[in-house]
């Protein structure tokens, strides 16, 4: 029995869709346990695509079961939006997927609230999904939050909007009258979503736990990347949520024990969406041909992704703060025209070398990026079906990876396609 989870070690699309999608096949049941809507996993099967936001990219196979964790922050509105887009591809989520009472909601107040801090902001907004995340996070840790669970109960229900919006009061009066959320609308709102509803609640850490004793396998689906981690990413650009290892553990009510291997979610190159520092980010042709060769826009909010290099000091810290057994690697066929690929190997910060990022984010925002050079393959990596396939220089790309931040490289992903795929272990 291995439980495996499944973490992005970058700026988030890393391509945890896919991969997710493929370990699903080797699991009983998928758990998401952080984020929310922000998130935008993209799956393709046999040309047909999904991008899933909320619901943990294994329900594309029949028959498993898939648990949105307490640490997610959950739109009902965007869920029962997806659930309906699901079943008219032919997916039925019937009965195999559940949401923890514990997991706090995303209200549409939260949207409101964020446009209003993002406006506020100025030159200095987090350029965020606007999908209420940091809000709803902020009631959370506030403690104005709203428990899923909480919902079946109107007097409970009607209490907490009221509280949470009066203490929003100060940012909402600055809004017109007619786009300030009332206690009723809200109420309203969430109670038309409730006998639905009902049907999903579940208390998931007693679910997983019992799914343990019955030697189930469990997928971890992460959402987000290392670098969006509110602790150790590159705050203040970064998500509400801990999007590293840590957060599969509190957001679905877990021991560390029951997780067998961790797996790493990295792309051939960098991308990054939203504001804030990118050391290795190309601002000239190439990193235009980049987005377009990779299809970099995003899946939840259809903004251009910003691109680079792949920066190694920081994939290497991200394989530490996680602890890292292996790591799939991505989009590897993108770099395929290149006839030479340049990867960060270090940093320079007032002509000092550093091997690690600073803790400071304004330290981090002012680091040069070193750079090696290593030759480019230029023959398509989608014709090699199994490692051996692959031409010396391809071979010596990924060792090169492998050694600089000590993990094997177990999958490697040749196009977006389910077969598209070598597995190495
Ligand atoms: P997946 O799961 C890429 C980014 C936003 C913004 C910052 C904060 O698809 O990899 P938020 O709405 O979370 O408050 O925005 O985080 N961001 C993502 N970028 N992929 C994601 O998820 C992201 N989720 C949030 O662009 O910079
Ligand atoms: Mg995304």
């Amino acid at each position: 029995m291995t439980n495996r989870v499944v973490l992005g070690l970058q700026w988030g699309d890393e391509g945890k869709g896919k991969i997710v999608d493929l370990l699903s096949r080797d699991a009983d049941i998928i758990a998401r346990c952080q984020g929310g809507a922000n998130a935008g996993h993209t799956v393709k099967i046999n040309s047909q695509q999904f991008i899933l936001h909320l619901i943990p990219s294994g329900i594309l196979h029949p028959g498993k079961i898939c648990l949105i964790g307490n640490g997610v922050v959950l739109d009902l509105f965007q869920l029962f939006h997806e659930m309906r887009e699901l079943q008219e591809k032919g997916i039925d989520t019937t009965g195999r997927l559940f949401v923890s009472g514990r997991a706090h909601l995303v209200m549409p107040y939260h949207k409101v609230v964020e446009a209003a801090q993002e406006s506020a902001r100025g030159k200095e907004a987090l350029n965020t999904s606007k999908r209420g995340i940091g809000p709803a996070y902020h009631d959370k840790v506030a403690r104005y939050g709203i428990q899923f669970a909480e919902i079946f109960d109107d007097n409970l229900l009607r209490e907490k909007i009221r509280a949470s919006l009066q203490e929003k009061q100060s940012v909402l009066a600055a809004l017109p009258e007619d786009q300030r959320p009332t206690v009723d609308m809200t109420f309203d709102a969430v109670r038309a979503k409730r006998d639905e509803a009902r049907l999903l609640l579940c208390d998931v850490s007693k679910y997983l736990d019992d799914a343990v004793a019955q030697n189930k396998r469990i997928l971890f689906e992460g959402a987000q990347g290392t670098l969006l981690d509110v602790d150790f990413g590159t705050y203040p650009f970064v998500t509400s949520s801990n999007t590293t290892i840590g957060g599969v553990l509190t957001g679905l009510g877990i021991g560390p024990k029951h997780l067998d291997r961790i797996t790493g979610v990295v792309k051939a190159y960098q991308t990054r969406v939203g504001n804030g520092p990118f050391p290795t980010e190309l601002h000239d042709q190439l990193g235009k041909d980049i987005r377009e060769w990779g299809h970099e826009y995003g899946a939840t909010t259809g903004r251009p992704r910003r691109t680079g290099w792949i920066d190694l000091v920081l994939l290497k810290y991200a394989v530490r703060l996680n602890g890292v057994d292996d790591i799939a690697l991505m989009k590897m066929d993108v770099m395929d025209k290149l006839k030479e690929i340049k990867v960060c190997v270090g940093y320079k910060l007032d002509g000092q070398k550093l091997d690690t990022p600073p803790q400071l984010g304004s330290e981090f925002a002012r680091v040069e990026p070193i750079y090696q050079t290593l030759p480019g393959w230029k023959k398509p990596v989608h014709e090699a079906k199994k490692y051996g396939d692959l031409c010396p220089n391809a071979k010596a790309y990924l060792k090169f990876i492998e050694d600089f931040v000590g993990a094997k490289i177990s999958i490697l992903s040749t196009g977006a396609e389910r077969d598209e795929t070598i597995v190495l272990g």
